[in-house]
């Protein structure tokens, strides 16, 4: 960041050719808001959740599988020459996960064989402790080894020994500790397990639910990453949704992410058939989703499966009445005292406490998949009915349609729920619906939103761009103010997906990219927008003055009682500087302000590179001081983005 006082950024700046934008806010007649309300939708695509935020270190670590994806030996390799397949033992780990790893000699007996992982294309080893396990089943005198190690060179990092204790036709589980005593200098490096065939009985073992943890964001056990859930957490969210996304609609009527499945020991989870072409662990669960909500300090929007199905399917009207319980007990399980059926689950699963869940949505795009019908049958009975059995059953709690006024033939959507818009968008469309929100009385929240094309391309079929791109970013700024002018009526603005995990891209457009070496943990340029407009919360709204474009903004109070104003510039006329002066309506000469502006590389396609580290997105901090009728004087260049506010911490002084 870069600190400036006024006088030298005032000298600094060109006489602008541009004629200046004279904004006047108002002290009052605005609107109230919810006043947080910046966040991010989760699900797991392209390994954000296993492989991504879910720091279990070993890829496919229990073989499970599904229709579309068989059980197979990913991400494993034999070590020293043993013959390594997939087994169905009798009996199974469990009825959940039936399927193992055979690891026999392949020559003669004896020797130390074993079997390695390469983690999801990778494994971060640093001087920290790594918590570890497997069961194994079969007789084996001796012990186990267990190791993080080079891929590429012979180096071990850590190496430890484990009595065995397994024996014939039962499963036994053995936990081990590492601690590397140096950094790995890459993340080439794979975990593996040893042992001295001649001791195996049959020269054969079979293990299972190979796992391996790092230290997890808040410690919690079977946690989430640390560099990602803390790049999360500096967004300042307060909205968190989850768990989808197609991901919760599922393939077919059979292949929905049944919360059940994802309760309890990892031993108990069978997985689920991804709808991004994976199987999921389910090591992510509904459990670990309400305490990476609460750990993360922010509210949820929990979706519950509605009765569609990615395939178009729906269930009919005389069948949804199971389906509406099972979100009852979900919603039980949540926030149900812990004497309630659910809740006392939730409560032998170690968090008696309930969690506070105030807002359900009734599915994801329902307008989408099996358009008419699905959505036919949306409006006419399956919204209905799960909106009017939650709310008999938790009357505080806000239903949330999962389509707004603006989705295909539309939705009146019935009172008291709330709408959900989803604008995947080219810049230049940000302007165009600037105004969008402006008359629409019917809260709605924005529970994805990204810029995803570029510009000059014809809508979802144009060109995807393949990061998060400055101008790209700077429209959606523009979006982002465009719903905080009406946030009186817009509750929620998520981002959406969050994560990429950079083996794994297809869907480019993510706030964050990441991989196995935490070094590659990339902050987009639009992480640098959503930051900045979060940590100014307006509590509520003040009315404006002022031409609009190049310039669009939002002005408000913020929970400190200080004025602030957002605005971001986007073209200008032959590209010059905008000269800006906002005046607060009351506020005394001398006032000071923080203005804070983000500007982007000369490029508009420039974007933060995960291989070089190179931040496009340049920060400077001024503190303004306002003249006889309240007035700031600063100037924009164009594709910035602006925030004055009146308070702000004094790091100025020295
Ligand atoms: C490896 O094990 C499989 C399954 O038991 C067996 O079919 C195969 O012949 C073995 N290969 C070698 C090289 O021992
Ligand atoms: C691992 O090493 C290979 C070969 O040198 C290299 O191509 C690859 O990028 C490395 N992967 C990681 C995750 O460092
Ligand atoms: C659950 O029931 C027990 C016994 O009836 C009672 O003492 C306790 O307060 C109840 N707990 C909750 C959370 O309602
Ligand atoms: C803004 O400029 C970009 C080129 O940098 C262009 O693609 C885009 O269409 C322009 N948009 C408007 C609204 O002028
Ligand atoms: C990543 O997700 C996209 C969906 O956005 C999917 O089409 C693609 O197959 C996934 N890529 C990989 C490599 O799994
Ligand atoms: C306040 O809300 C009213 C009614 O929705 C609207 O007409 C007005 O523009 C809003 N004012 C501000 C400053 O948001």
């Amino acid at each position: 960041m870069v600190f400036l006082r006024s006088a030298a950024l005032i000298a600094a700046c060109a006489v602008s050719l541009v004629s200046a934008v004279d904004i006047s806010v108002q002290a009052t007649g605005g609107n109230k808001t919810r006043a947080y309300q910046y966040g991010f939708l989760h699900e797991d695509i392209n390994n954000s959740g296993d492989g991504g935020l879910y720091a279990e270190l070993i890829r496919n670590r229990a073989f499970q599988y599904g229709e579309k994806f068989p059980a197979s030996l990913e991400a494993w390799f034999p070590v020293n020459g043993a013959n390594i397949s997939i087994s169905h033992p009798k009996p199974a780990l469990s009825d959940e996960l039936p399927a193992a790893i055979n690891v026999k000699s392949s020559g003669k007996r004896g020797g130390q064989i074993g079997f390695a992982n390469e983690g999801y294309w990778g494994i971060n080893v640093k001087k920290q402790k790594y918590s570890g396990s497997f069961w194994v089943k079969g007789t084996y005198k001796g012990q186990f080894t267990a190791s993080l190690q080079s891929a590429l060179t012979d180096e071990v990092f850590a190496s430890t020994k484990i009595k065995s204790k397994a024996v014939a036709d039962e499963w036994v589980e053995h936990k081990l500790e590492l601690i590397p005593k140096k950094d790995a200098p890459n993340s080439n490096n794979t975990f593996a397990i040893t042992f001295n065939a001649a001791g195996a009985k049959d020269g054969s073992l079979d293990f299972n639910l190979i796992s391996l943890f790092p230290p997890t964001y808040k410690g919690r056990k079977n946690g989430m990453r640390i560099d990602i859930a803390e790049a999360l957490e500096e967004l300042h969210p307060t909205f968190f949704r989850f768990p989808g996304g197609n991901m919760l609609e599922g393939d077919n009527i059979d292949n929905w992410w049944d919360w059940k499945d994802t309760l309890g020991p990892l031993r108990h989870r069978k997985g689920f058939q991804n709808t991004w072409g994976y199987q999921m662990t389910n090591g992510f669960g509904l459990l670990e989703y309400l305490e990476f909500a609460e750990d993360m300090n922010m509210e949820m929007i929990l979706g519950v499966y509605s009765g569609l199905s990615l395939d178009g399917n729906v269930v009919p009207e005389d069948e949804l009445q199971p389906w509406i319980d099972d979100a009852l007990n979900q919603i039980e399980f949540v926030r149900g005292d812990a004497n309630s059926t659910w809740g006392s689950k939730r409560a032998e699963l170690g968090h008696p406490e309930p969690f506070k869940l105030e807002f359900v949505e009734i599915g994801n795009e329902e307008w989408l998949a099996g358009y008419p019908h699905g959505w036919e049958t949306y409006k006419q009975y399956r919204l209905p009915m799960f909106m009017d059995a939650i709310r008999a059953a938790y009357p505080d709690i806000n239903i949330i349609a999962s389509g707004s006024v603006f989705d295909q033939n539309g939705i009146d959507i019935p009172e008291p729920a709330i709408g959900d818009y989803h604008p995947y968008r080219k810049p230049d469309n940000f302007l165009e619906e600037f105004n969008l929100f402006d008359n629409v009385a019917t809260p709605h929240i924005i529970g994805e939103v990204s810029s995803t094309h570029v510009n000059g391309g014809i809508g979802w079929e144009g060109q995807l761009a393949k990061w998060p791109w400055w101008i790209g970013s700077v429209g959606g700024a523009i979006g982002l103010i465009s719903y905080e002018r009406n946030a009186d009526r817009i509750l929620g603005i998520l981002y959406a997906p969050i994560l990429r995990n950079l083996e794994r891209s297809q869907w480019d457009i993510t706030i964050l990219q990441h991989a196995a070496d935490p070094a590659l943990t990339t902050r987009s340029t639009d992480w640098y927008i959503w930051e900045l407009m979060a940590a100014h919360p307006i509590i509520e709204t003040l009315p404006v003055k002022g031409e609009l474009d190049p310039l669009f903004f939002v002005a408000g109070k913020t929970k400190q009682d200080s004025l602030v104003w957002k605005g971001a510039c986007y073209n200008t006329t032959e590209h010059a500087n905008v000269p800006v002066t906002v005046s607060f309506e009351g506020v005394a000469a001398g006032t000071q302000a923080e203005l804070t502006l983000l500007t982007g590389p000369k490029d508009p396609y420039g974007y933060n590179d995960p291989k070089t580290g190179i931040n496009v997105v340049e920060t400077t901090k001024t503190i303004l001081e306002a003249g006889e009728d309240g007035e700031f004087e600063f100037e924009m260049p164009e594709l910035s983005v602006a925030v004055l506010d009146t308070y702000f911490e004094d790091t100025y002084s020295e």
